[in-house]
């Protein structure tokens, strides 16, 4: 298998059902929250968040990745919802995205902000609309696999980093940094994980493994986001460098170092695989090399 091949051939996938699960204007007046929508949805992203889901479906044995497509969708309109809002003056006052302009700069703030409340509950309109239909995945399975993205999406999760990110940028030591990244990134790793697993209908063991992954993924991935703000650039990035010291914000880097901020990427990817590698599945493959491309990711 040719990774990089693969991986296209995912976000590909990934692609061709956000377009069929964008919402359509049905008359004029309101057409540019329709195009704001898009606008930010199909701008380039990775589609981390729908392929790890994918990848936890296939290794806890769910029959036809097509059954799960609403739910792909719904991770990525929130994980999109989430970036046009943390990118706002009022947060973190950025310019670009995904190599254009941010929603608000395109669009202004009143539209970025209804575009995201939109794609957030899009989300959840797809999700309820398909655990009303029958299909192979049994409704209660449906609802757990709600109940994770709705947790993770919230202020027990993303929402509740994303308030510590903004406020009190004194008092920020390592173990607030855990915390914020632990909530504002893993959650929504974690949970893209967990709820693949069990629209699968996967034992507890197997959905609590995949969170102990998804945990330590997204650690690593917001740690490397760290770094990337420091050392990468924004034509390769898509979006600004520097956001975070514009920002006063303290990260593991400005803690740690470059140096030790790479070894924890490295260990906690290592647990990872050490988690994975122990599922005894021969569906792995990919999600390994998936894991590997996160650690070593450019962008
Ligand atoms: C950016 O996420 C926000 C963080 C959690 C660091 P991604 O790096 O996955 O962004 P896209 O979806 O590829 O644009
Ligand atoms: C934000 O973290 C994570 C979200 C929940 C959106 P950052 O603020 O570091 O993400 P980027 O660098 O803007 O993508
Ligand atoms: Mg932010
Ligand atoms: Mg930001
Ligand atoms: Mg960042």
């Amino acid at each position: 298998m040719d990774f990089k091949d693969e991986l296209q051939n995912k976000q590909i996938i990934v692609n061709d059902l956000l377009l069929k699960y964008l919402p359509n204007s049905s008359f004029e007046y309101d057409k540019v929250i329709f195009e704001a929508m898009k606008y930010s949805l199909l701008a380039g992203g990775k589609r981390i968040r729908p392929i790890l889901m994918m990848q936890a479906f296939e290794i806890c044995k769910g029959q036809d990745v097509k059954q799960i497509e609403p739910y792909m969708a719904a991770m990525e309109m929130i994980h999109t919802y989430s970036l046009i809002h943390d990118d706002l003056p009022a947060m973190d006052d950025d310019d670009y995205r995904r190599g254009m302009l941010t929603c608000h700069k395109k669009f202004g703030e009143d539209i970025a902000i209804l575009a995201g409340d939109a794609l957030l509950n899009n989300a959840y309109e797809i999700m309820i609309k398909n655990s009303l239909k029958e299909s192979e995945i049994i409704t209660n399975n449906k609802l757990l696999a709600m109940k994770e993205i709705g947790t993770a999406a919230g202020v027990r999760g993303m929402i509740g980093g994303q308030v510590v990110d903004v406020i009190d940028k004194e008092n920020v030591d390592l173990d607030v940094i855990n915390y914020i990244h632990i909530h504002k990134t893993s959650a929504i790793i974690e949970a893209s994980l967990t709820s693949g697993a069990l629209l699968a209908n996967a034992s507890c063991e197997e959905v609590e493994t995949f969170r102990k992954i998804g945990r330590c993924i997204g650690l690593a991935f917001q740690i490397q986001d760290d770094i990337l703000d420091i050392t990468s650039t924004e034509a390769e990035l898509g979006k600004p460098i520097g956001s975070d010291s514009k920002n006063g914000k303290k990260t593991y880097v400005t803690i740690k170092g470059i140096q030790q901020s790479k070894e924890k990427i490295n260990e906690l990817i290592d647990d990872a695989l050490q988690y994975l590698d122990n599922m005894n599945s021969n569906k792995t493959e990919f999600l390994h090399q998936f894991i590997l491309y996160i650690r070593n990711r450019k962008k």
